[in-house]
């Protein structure tokens, strides 16, 4: 049964953003490598990519690989690297088809030269598509990226481009990798860890988070059609009462 049709179209998350964990256990589970879960996880990858598109979300940003992965084993990030490439190389067709806009968020300065090519040519194709922006966030790490803010925003007070007193929530959103995005309204993490891993510290400040044991290379359209009627069950408040939300206009 495919879940689509469950989902109210009047409510649907703008900005849902997943960390996807579980495929070293996943693969381990079947005594196989952990670089098989990882090719496995690409199939998870599409079918995200592809229920984001059929719900109607606006913006969807994939944690491929933090900051702290560079300390995996090198033929583990050898793997990823390449397994990102030629997913990248297969998709191109299939984003441009859709009307799907890549974008990179993290420190691209570490990453290999072919990869930053690859990825270059595919955000150069897409850039003008408006249906979803998919973000992979690579070589991300959130801590960093709010240093990374700090530091432009200090260089421009220094400047005397900005004062002190400017500097507001906006601003600060404003210097940060996803300055294009919405903030997120649904967070999900598969494999039944409930942490939130350095990932869009400041962007998550009201968005709902679901948590699922299943292991990514397992996860399907369906279980995203689910994360997004369980969001639509949960009555946002935004630091306000229920009444005020229920009747605006008569509090
Ligand atoms: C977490 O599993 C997964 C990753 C660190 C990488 C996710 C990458 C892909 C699915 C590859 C391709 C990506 C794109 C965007 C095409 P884990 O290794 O932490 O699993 P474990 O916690 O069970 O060890």
């Amino acid at each position: 049964m495919d879940f689509l049709s469950k989902i109210n179209t009047q409510n649907i998350p703008k900005h849902v953003a997943v960390i996807m964990d579980g495929n070293g256990r996943w693969a381990k589970k079947q005594g196989k490598s952990r670089i098989f879960g990882h090719k496995n996880g690409v199939k998870a990858v599409k079918e995200t990519i592809v229920a984001a598109g059929n719900a109607g979300v606006k913006a969807l940003t994939l944690y491929a690989f933090s900051t702290e992965n560079w300390k995996r084993p090198e033929t583990e990030i050898k793997t990823l690297m390449t397994l990102l490439v030629t997913s990248l190389k297969n998709e191109a067709k299939d984003l441009i088809k859709n009307n799907i806009k890549l974008q990179v968020i993290g420190n691209q300065n570490h990453l290999p030269e072919i990869v930053r090519k690859g990825l270059n040519k595919v955000i150069e194709q897409t850039k003008n598509n408006t249906v979803l922006t998919l973000t992979i966030a690579l070589s991300y790490g959130s801590r960093e990226e709010i240093v990374n803010a700090f530091k432009n925003i200090a260089k421009k007070v220094v400047n005397n481009d900005l004062s002190v007193e400017e500097i507001n929530e906006n601003i600060i959103n404003n210097h940060l990798y996803t300055f294009t995005l919405p903030d997120v309204d649904l967070m999900i993490r598969t494999s039944g860890e409930k942490r939130i891993s350095n990932f869009l510290l400041w962007q998550i400040a009201y968005a709902e988070l679901h948590f699922t044991d299943v292991l990514w290379p397992d996860f399907t359209k369906n279980d995203f059609y689910n994360a997004i009627i369980e969001y639509q069950t949960i009555e946002r408040r935004f630091g306000k009462t229920s009444d005020q939300i229920k009747l605006p206009n008569e509090i």
